[in-house]
């Protein structure tokens, strides 16, 4: 059915609203899309939806076929909005949320990210219609566009890590799979558990950076406390802080060391490896990570 709509008559099928779109999942999402020719909707507080102001919610919603869903970390909010989509008429939802989530001791109990997450996947499984959960590992490209940017641009990953490995996720496989999971039948019902093909400790983080980007970095593992400590100093609020202390915490117990069989399962092939991301990367062009005093994961 062709709709009027704020960018013009558009024919065929209703649009596929993407929450975080100008994000690191969500406009390699949108991105993917717009080279399809799928109409879709970019839902940000700059193209004027807030997860903070409801009142925004339902006209972002109003005529939207299927939504990608970022949740907005510390906000338990996901639940609300999947019902405000179904009332609206979505079809599809699929959940962004994160690997751990169901880990004992992955994260400790008043980590408020990791509350959304749990709370969001609770509220999406009882969902009447057909919907798809992500759980991705950590992305590789909070080296290059999230919170390890500025660490890589200085040259020194400082981090309480230890010696702990992670099989960091490739945002493009993460991309790959939120597209298959909202335009093709056979995702619904499923959970998928996103990761990189191998575990890279960060002092091999920190060499492939160095080899693709042809800029030194080294990798110094700090207490947790240094971490907190030192991110504060940096303006970060106490809180977040101690969150994502807690969840690196996990690379250093080998919590996020295995590889995940999601990209295959959704796809039909292998994951990317870290060296392709490192060396697809745009090091030059690293931006910052801080967006209104937060900083992006
Ligand atoms: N980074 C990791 O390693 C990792 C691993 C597993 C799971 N995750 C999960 O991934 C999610 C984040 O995805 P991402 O890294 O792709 O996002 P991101 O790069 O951090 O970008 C955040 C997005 O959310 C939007 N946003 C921020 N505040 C908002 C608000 N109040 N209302 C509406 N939109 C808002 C931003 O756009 P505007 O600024 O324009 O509003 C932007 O599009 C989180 O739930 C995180 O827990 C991350």
């Amino acid at each position: 059915m062709a709709r009027l709509t704020d960018r013009g008559l558009t024919g065929g099928m209703d649009p596929i609203l993407v929450l975080g779109g100008t994000g690191k999942v969500g406009s390699r999402v949108v991105s993917r899309f717009n080279q399809q020719g799928t109409d879709v909707l970019v839902g940000a507080r700059r193209t004027g939806f807030d997860w903070l102001d409801q009142s925004t919610w339902d006209p972002a919603l109003a005529g939207v076929r299927a939504v990608f869903v970022v949740p907005l970390d510390g906000a338990t909010l996901t639940g609300e909005f999947v019902s405000k989509a179904v009332e609206a008429g979505v079809e599809r939802v699929v959940l962004l949320s994160g690997r751990g989530v169901d880990v004992p001791g992955y994260g400790s109990d008043d980590n408020t990210a990791g509350l959304t997450h749990v709370l969001g996947e609770k509220a999406v499984r009882e969902l009447d219609i057909p919907w798809t959960i992500l759980r991705p590992g950590w992305f590789a490209q909070n080296f290059s566009e999230g919170f390890f940017a500025p660490a890589v641009q200085a040259g020194e990953l400082r981090l309480p890590a230890g010696d702990g490995a992670a099989t960091f996720v490739d945002a493009e496989d993460i991309a790959d799979v939120a597209v298959a999971a909202l335009t093709e039948d056979k995702h619904a019902g499923e959970t998928y558990e996103l990761s990189g093909p191998r575990a890279l400790t960060m002092a091999q983080v920190a060499d492939a950076i160095s080899t693709a980007s042809g800029r030194e970095v080294r990798y110094v593992p700090i207490t947790s406390e240094e971490f907190i400590a030192e991110s504060v100093r940096d303006g970060w609020p106490q809180q977040d802080a101690a969150d994502f202390a807690d969840v690196i915490g996990a690379i250093r117990r080998g919590l996020d060391a295995h590889v995940s069989d999601g990209v295959p399962r959704a796809l039909g092939r292998e994951a990317r490896d870290f060296a392709t991301f490192a060396s697809n990367a745009l090091w030059s062009a690293v931006p910052s990570p801080w967006r209104d005093g937060r900083p992006s994961t």
